[in-house]
């Protein structure tokens, strides 16, 4: 069941600028999600995607109603989301406009599979997953994007894309592992010392 929404005092609300600063802090992984058929194809970078339930698998992401991307997606049914590699800095910035390049355009210098559902899928991306949308979600700017998982293309590369307080930044599983084992905190919860 569906939670009517409810009627939030404006009063009581922050800034957007404030609101931008917090997020700022909030490291996300990269994707790009991709998005039609054939030529009539377009795709956006986000951080914003997110998994919401393992069974069934669906993800969910959050995209600007604005964007290129979101009739496409709502046309088709379709979408692929494809998680970045540290080296697809280039595709990222071409699919976040960069360059001023649309549709198709932002896929050239990048090889690309069609998956199932029909959209293009990156090879050498991270993971790339087939989705079809199983509802979307209407709200102020953006519609939050609920994908069924119909495929997965899993690839044993180790170097993650992410974006942190403006820029992108790259998180190797080899090379940071050393780092990465100095912050962890086991589950009985007391940390590595
Ligand atoms: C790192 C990064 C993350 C982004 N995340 C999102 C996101 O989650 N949702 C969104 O709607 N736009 C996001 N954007 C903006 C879109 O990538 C950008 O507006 C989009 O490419 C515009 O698409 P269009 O030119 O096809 O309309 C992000 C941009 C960057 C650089």
């Amino acid at each position: 069941m569906n939670v009517v929404p409810r009627n939030i005092m404006t009063d009581t609300l922050v800034s957007s600028a404030d609101f931008r600063g917090a997020m700022r802090h909030l490291t996300g992984g990269v994707s790009v999600i991709t998005a039609g058929r054939g030529k009539d194809i377009t795709g956006m970078t986000v951080t914003s995607v997110t998994s919401l339930s393992v069974d069934p698998p669906t993800l969910l992401v959050s995209i600007n109603r604005d964007a290129s991307s979101f009739p496409l997606i709502r046309r088709h049914g379709a979408f692929g989301v494809n998680i970045l590699n540290a080296d697809q800095l280039d595709v990222a910035e071409r699919f976040a406009g960069k360059g001023g390049l649309k549709g198709a355009d932002r896929f050239a210098g990048a090889q690309w599979v069609t998956g199932v559902s029909g959209v293009p899928l990156l090879v050498g991306a991270l993971s790339a997953v087939d989705c079809e949308v199983e509802e979307i979600v209407e709200r102020h700017s953006h519609g939050i994007v609920i994908g069924r998982v119909r495929d997965i293309r899993n690839s044993t590369r180790t170097a993650a894309l992410a974006y942190w307080h403006g820029q992108y930044v790259a998180v190797d599983q080899n090379e940071d592992a050393a780092k990465l084992t100095d912050v962890s905190i086991p589950a009985g919860g007391r940390r590595r010392i």
